[in-house]
């Protein structure tokens, strides 16, 4: 069984979603640990209601960021994962972390648009008439990593930042799950930008 650990800073409904569809058919993986960047976040109260092991590494907590980055490294690493997951996990990963297995993340906008800690914000500002989704594999860069897969919503008239984050949504934890499935299961390669899905 594949094994999975997932870092979250808030909410934790891409996370819920992942904890739902583990051991089933749509995901023969295991959530085997919840790491966070802060205490008393709901993410961390879904995975301790669902019985998975949680860890807090908090920047403010390290002298620097590679003190955190190795820390976090380390707190991964001890739960031997084949993914690391971020589902709305708003910091940006160092080598370290990123040494310890493929990461996957999903960024609510259609990437390389509007990347950042506001992407549905900044998609409704523009005036963009459709944003959505974007499934990638992370890179010491900002929302810049190999694209896997995006799904598209279009913006209405009347949306709100939250009533556009909450459709997206919608569609991201979808995505994230049959994502993470297919990148353990088929296996992949990475050429140049393209994630290649298959055995290498
Ligand atoms: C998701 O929309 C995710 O894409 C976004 O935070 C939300 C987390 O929702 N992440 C980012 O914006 C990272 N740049 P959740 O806490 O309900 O899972």
């Amino acid at each position: 069984m594949s094994r999975i650990v997932v870092l979250v800073s808030g909410t934790g409904s891409l996370l819920q979603a992942l904890l739902d569809a583990q051991d089933s058919a749509a995901l023969s993986a295991q959530v085997v640990a919840v790491g966070a960047d802060r205490a008393g976040i709901a993410g961390l109260d879904r995975a301790e209601t669902a019985g998975v092991p949680t860890f807090v590494e908090a920047v403010g907590d390290h002298p620097d960021r590679a003190a955190w980055d190795r820390a976090l490294a380390t707190q991964v690493t001890a739960h031997r994962p084949d993914l690391v997951i971020t589902a709305g996990f708003m910091k940006i990963l160092g080598p370290a972390t990123l040494a310890t297995a493929p990461v996957l993340n999903t960024h609510p906008a259609l990437l390389p648009a509007f990347p950042g800690a506001h992407g549905v914000r900044d998609a409704l500002a523009y005036g963009v008439k459709v944003t959505g989704s974007t499934a990638h594999l992370v890179d010491e860069g900002m929302d810049t990593g190999p694209i896997i897969d995006q799904r598209v919503v279009p913006i209405a008239e009347d949306d709100t930042e939250d009533s556009l984050h909450e459709r997206i949504k919608v569609l991201e934890r979808e995505m994230l799950v049959e994502v993470a499935a297919d990148l353990l299961v088929r296996g992949f390669t990475v050429d140049g930008r393209r994630v290649v899905l298959g055995p290498a």
